[in-house]
C-alpha cells in the first residue's frame, strides 16, 4: 500500500527521502515522487514503475533542499501514471500533499474547488484534498487553516505536507492510516511505518488518530485536531523487531520461509519458558474472565483469515467454546451478534488492515473484549486491543505472508491449549502431550525444508497450465485455501482451494487432464483420510493430475498421485504447520519458474490500510 516518508535534516533530505522509499517499496507501489521547497516554489519529480525511473528523473534533474517528502503510490484512485502520482500541488506550487488512505467525500469537495474555478491535473482524492488545503490556507495561520481543510474530510488519511510559507517545516496528519514521527542524528522524520527510517532513528511517536504534528529546527510539536498541544510518548525504537535483509537468499520470500522453524521455536521458547506451563504474558486475561467466556469470534483478512479458521477449529476442539469466523471486510457491514462475553480475536501481521481494525473498533462499540493475535508491536490494532500474543516473526518483507502465518497458528495453539485448560476441558496429562507435539513441529518443518529441491521439481512440472485446485479437510481445509492464495499471489496461476468434500458439488466439472490438483491427505486419527483419499479417486478417475502431499511411509496414495511430496507424521491438528510449508515452496518455485517479481507480486499491498 502507499508509503510516506518525511524529513527535516541538517543537510540535503533528498538522498534520506529515496533510502526511505526504496525501505518502503515491500509494501507494493505503481509510482513515486518526491517533493521539496525550491527557490521560488516548490518542485517535485515523479515517475511511474519502480524507483530506478524516479533515481534517473532525478539524476538528469536534481533536487536539493533541508526539508521534503515522499511518496510511493498504490492506485486506488486513477490508473498508475506520472499525473496521478504524488506528490500533488496546488496551480501555485505553494503547497505539496503525499496521502496514504481515501477521501471519501472528495467528489463534494471537488465540485465546491469546480465552482470556485480550481482545475485538476490528475483523478485522484488526494489533489482534490490539497486544493482545499491550499484554500483554506491561503490566508492565516496555516496550522489553523490546515486543522480547518481536514476537518471538512471525511475518510481516511496520513498526510506529508510542506508549503512555501515555512520552507523549513513538514506537516503530518493522521486518521485511520498510520503514520509515524521519529527523530535521530540526521533529523526528524515522518513515515508510514518504522522500517522506511529505521537506520536514522532511536525514537518514535506513533501518531494517534485525529492527531497532527509540525516537524521544524526546532522540534516536533504534535496537536490534536481542534488545535489543543498534545503530549506525545517517544517510544524507543527496538531494531531487532524491524531490521530486515535477505541474508544471502535471492529473495525475502524464501528467506521467510526458511526462518519458520526458527520463528516457532523461539515463539515456543518465549511462551513456554520452562517447556512446560504456557505463560502467555501481553495476554493479561484473567482465569476468571477466560472460564466467562460464551463465544468467540475471529475477524481478518487474506492469509490471517485462513489462519482464523484453523483457529476456530483448534479452539473448539479443546476449549469448548463456539466459535465463528469473519472477513473483516464483512464483519464491519453486517450485524454481527456479539455481546460482553463474546471474545472477539483480530489476527493481522500488520496490525493495521483496515476492515480489521474497523471491526476491533465495532467489536469494543459493542463491549466485547479484544484479543489481538498480531507481529507487530505498536500498530494501530494492538493499541486498541485489550488482550495480545505477539506472534513474534520478525518484520516479513516478502508481500505474500508465509512466517507470520505459521506463527499466527503456533499462537492460536498456544492460547488454545492454554485457555483448554483454564477452563477445565484438557486434563493436565491431555494437554503435556499436546504441547510435546507442538513443540516437535520445529522439527517437522525442517524436513519438508531439506525437500526443498524435489518439490521445486514438482513445481516445474505443473506450473504452465492456467489453473490449480487445492484440496483439503478439516484442519486441511484452510491450508488448501491458503495453498491456493499463495500460487495466485505471486506465480498469477489461477488456483481455487476447496473442501475436498465439496469437490462434487461443483468444481469437479474442472477436471481434465490438463488441471494439478493439489490434495493435502496427511493421515488423520479417523475416517477424515479415507474420505480424502476417495476425492483423489474422483480426481484420478477424471484424469486430474494428483500432486499429494502425504505422510512418509503412507502408501495409499501410491498409484494415484502423479507426484508425491512426503511430509513427516504429526498430528492432524498441528499437520498443517508443516503441510503449508510444502504448499509455499510450491507456489514459490511455481513463480520462479514463470518469472514473477516474486518478492513485490503486482498489484499487491503489504498492509491493506484502506478499503
Ligand atoms: O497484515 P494482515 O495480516 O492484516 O494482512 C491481511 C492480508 O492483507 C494478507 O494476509 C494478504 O492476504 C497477504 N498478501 C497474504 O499473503
Amino acid at each position: 500500500m502507499c508509503g510516506i516518508v518525511g524529513m527535516v535534516g541538517r543537510e540535503d533530505v533528498v538522498p534520506y527521502l529515496m533510502e526511505g522509499l526504496k525501505r518502503l517499496e515491500y509494501r507494493g507501489y505503481d509510482s513515486a515522487g518526491v517533493a521539496v521547497p525550491g527557490p521560488e516554489e516548490l518542485q517535485s519529480r515523479r515517475a511511474v514503475g519502480r524507483l530506478a525511473a524516479l533515481e534517473q528523473k532525478l539524476l538528469s534533474s536534481p533536487l536539493s533542499a533541508t526539508c521534503g517528502i515522499g511518496h510511493t503510490r498504490w492506485a486506488t484512485h486513477g490508473e498508475p501514471s506520472e499525473r496521478n502520482s504524488h506528490p500533488h500541488m496546488d496551480a501555485a506550487k505553494n503547497l505539496a500533499v503525499v496521502h496514504n488512505g481515501i477521501i471519501e467525500n472528495y467528489l463534494e469537495l471537488k465540485d465546491t474547488l469546480i465552482e470556485a474555478g480550481v482545475g485538476f491535473l490528475s483523478d485522484t482524492d488526494t489533489e482534490v484534498l490539497t486544493h482545499h488545503i491550499a484554500r483554506k490556507t491561503a490566508d492565516g495561520d496555516f496550522l489553523d487553516g490546515f486543522r480547518a481543510a481536514l476537518g471538512d474530510a471525511r475518510g481516511a488519511y496520513a498526510l506529508g505536507v510542506i508549503h512555501r510559507g515555512e520552507p523549513g517545516v513538514v506537516y503530518a496528519a493522521r486518521l485511520g492510516s498510520p503514520l509515524i514521527v521519529g527523530r535521530g542524528p540526521a533529523g526528524l522524520f515522518i513515515a508510514s511505518d518504522v522500517p522506511a527510517i529505521l537506520p536514522h532513528v532511536d525514537q518514535v511517536i506513533y501518531l494517534k488518530d485525529g492527531e497532527l504534528a509540525r516537524l521544524s529546527e526546532t522540534g516536533i510539536e504534535v496537536f490534536s485536531l481542534d488545535g489543543t498541544p498534545q503530549s506525545a510518548e517517544w517510544v524507543k525504537v527496538d531494531l531487532e523487531d524491524h531490521a530486515a535483509d535477505a541474508a544471502g537468499f535471492e529473495t525475502f520470500m524464501l528467506k521467510e520461509i526458511h526462518e519458520q522453524p526458527r520463528v516457532i521455536r523461539g515463539l515456543l521458547e518465549k511462551y513456554v519458558p520452562g517447556g512446560k506451563e504456557i505463560h502467555l504474558p501481553d495476554l493479561s486475561m484473567s482465569d476468571e474472565v477466560l472460564r466467562g467466556i460464551e463465544r468467540i469470534m475471529i475477524v481478518s483478512c487474506g492469509t490471517a483469515y485462513y489462519a482464523a479458521m484453523y483457529g476456530r477449529l483448534l479452539i473448539e476442539k479443546f476449549t469448548g467454546i463456539p466459535v465463528e469466523t469473519d472477513l473483516g471486510s464483512e464483519f464491519r457491514y453486517r450485524d454481527p451478534k456479539i455481546a460482553k462475553n463474546t471474545l472477539v480475536i483480530a489476527v493481522s501481521q500488520s496490525g493495521e488492515t483496515a476492515d480489521t481494525l474497523a471491526s476491533i473498533k465495532m467489536a469494543r462499540g459493542a463491549g466485547c473484549p479484544v484479543l489481538s493475535i498480531c507481529n507487530v508491536a505498536g500498530s494501530s490494532l494492538v493499541r486498541e486491543s485489550d488482550h495480545i500474543i505477539y506472534t513474534r516473526a520478525g518484520p516479513e518483507i516478502g508481500v505474500a505472508s508465509t512466517k507470520a502465518f505459521t506463527a499466527q497458528l503456533t499462537a492460536f495453539a498456544l492460547f488454545t491449549l492454554h485457555a483448554g485448560k483454564v477452563r477445565g476441558e484438557l486434563r493436565a496429562a491431555e494437554n503435556a502431550v499436546l504441547l510435546r507435539e507442538l513443540q516437535d513441529i520445529p522439527n517437522g518443518i525442517h524436513y519438508v525444508l531439506g525437500r526443498e529441491d524435489e518439490i521445486r521439481e514438482v513445481a516445474g512440472k505443473h506450473h504452465e497450465g492456467p489453473s490449480a485446485l487445492y484440496l483439503g479437510r478439516r484442519f486441511n481445509y484452510p491450508m488448501a485455501l491458503e495453498g491456493a492464495l499463495k500460487n495466485k499471489e505471486i506465480s498469477y496461476q489461477h488456483a481455487e482451494g476447496y473442501a475436498a468434500g465439496e469437490m462434487k458439488h461443483g468444481p469437479i466439472a474442472l477436471i481434465n487432464e490438463y488441471l494439478p490438483v493439489i490434495c493435502i491427505c496427511t493421515e488423520t486419527e479417523d475416517e477424515v483420510a479415507e474420505k480424502m483419499i476417495s476425492n483423489m479417486r474422483e480426481v484420478d478417475a477424471r484424469g486430474g493430475r494428483i500432486i499429494a502431499i502425504a505422510t512418509q511411509g503412507d502408501t495409499r496414495v501410491d498409484g494415484l498421485a502423479e507426484d508425491v511430496i512426503h511430509v513427516p507424521r504429526a498430528r492432524e491438528c498441528f499437520s498443517p504447520l508443516i503441510n503449508v510449508v510444502a504448499l509455499q515452496l510450491l507456489a514459490y518455485y511455481a513463480a520462479q519458474a514463470r518469472g514473477t517479481d516474486i518478492d513485490k507480486p503486482r498489484n499487491l499491498a503489504k498492509s491493506v490500510t484502506v478499503e
